[in-house]
């Protein structure tokens, strides 16, 4: 048995349905040799903090690789600087949308698999990240609401989330998002696992068929419930903290700070194992 074999992941659970601590070192952490049980841990909890485990750039790249195959940034970097401050990321007004609760990707054709932040500068006051297990709230729902939702489908699209923080944006950056189109998908995701998670969010704009009332009743009733306390998860950082979540089966969002106050987190992620469907 070879030194790496023995390493045994020491993880301890946050909250019943969401969450856990991983108390792993850094070294074994970048040995590979965790990383088919962090792929089990983290399909169930949804989201792993790392306290204060300080990876360098390199070290987060390296950590990333272990769990899939590395998704680069839109722009092509290995790591994206998450800031409301243009001065640092002249990109970051689209970062605006992710105050609101968000699965990354809906618009793509397979969303990213997981996503891991460390945290370099906290948040003077706010800037909390919270995330909430879209698998546990589906498995929750009363057997004849889910037997109601499994076959609806929902209209997505990046310009809804416009309208979250921007309610009365010009014509010409309303046409400029909807240039980026939009998309059809299952309420429900059927997983390659057998399990299922609700797909919703800030790009949801309406249930296909459903008369807009219900749509709107039945979205927002889903989006409360899927982020209400049992299923959700508050993260206060910590310089050094990493957190890392399964896309395909939760939801996220920071919570409002100030954009000048030198906020920054590191983002990496692996690919999409699976379209929505
Ligand atoms: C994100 O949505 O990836 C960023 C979350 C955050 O800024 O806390």
């Amino acid at each position: 048995m070879t030194v790496a074999e023995k390493i045994a992941l020491r993880a301890e659970p946050i909250k019943p349905k969401i969450g856990a601590i991983v108390r792993n070192s850094k070294e074994e952490l970048l040995s590979g040799a965790l990383s088919e049980e962090i792929r089990r841990l983290i399909e169930d909890r949804g989201v792993l903090v790392f306290p204060e485990i300080h990876f360098t750039d390199e070290e987060q790249v390296a950590f990333t690789k272990t769990l899939g195959t590395f998704l680069p940034e839109m722009e092509g970097q290995e790591v994206y600087d998450i800031t409301l401050d243009k001065k640092i990321n002249p990109r970051s007004e689209y970062l605006k949308g992710s105050l609101f609760w968000h699965i990354d990707g809906t618009m793509n054709k397979r969303p990213p698999g997981y996503a891991i932040l460390s945290c370099k500068v906290p948040a003077t006051w706010g800037g909390d990240t919270e995330f909430c297990n879209t698998y546990a709230a589906y498995e929750d729902l009363p057997e004849e609401e889910k037997a109601r939702i499994d076959s609806l489908r929902v209209m997505h699209a990046a310009w809804n989330t416009l309208f979250y923080y921007e309610p009365e944006p010009s014509q010409e950056k309303l046409e400029e998002m909807m240039a980026l189109g939009d998309v059809e998908l299952p309420l429900v995701w059927k997983h390659r696992s057998g399990r299922k998670s609700l797909v919703l969010g800030n790009t949801a704009h309406h249930i296909v068929g459903l008369d807009w009332r219900e749509s709107a009743r039945l979205l927002n009733k889903l989006r409360e419930w899927a982020t209400s306390e049992p299923y959700r998860y508050t993260h206060h950082w910590k310089v050094g903290d990493a957190v890392m979540w399964d896309n395909s089966g939760t939801m996220h969002r920071a919570r409002p700070y100030d954009p000048e106050c030198g906020r920054l987190l590191h983002r990496t992620k692996t690919a999409g194992e699976e379209p929505i469907q």
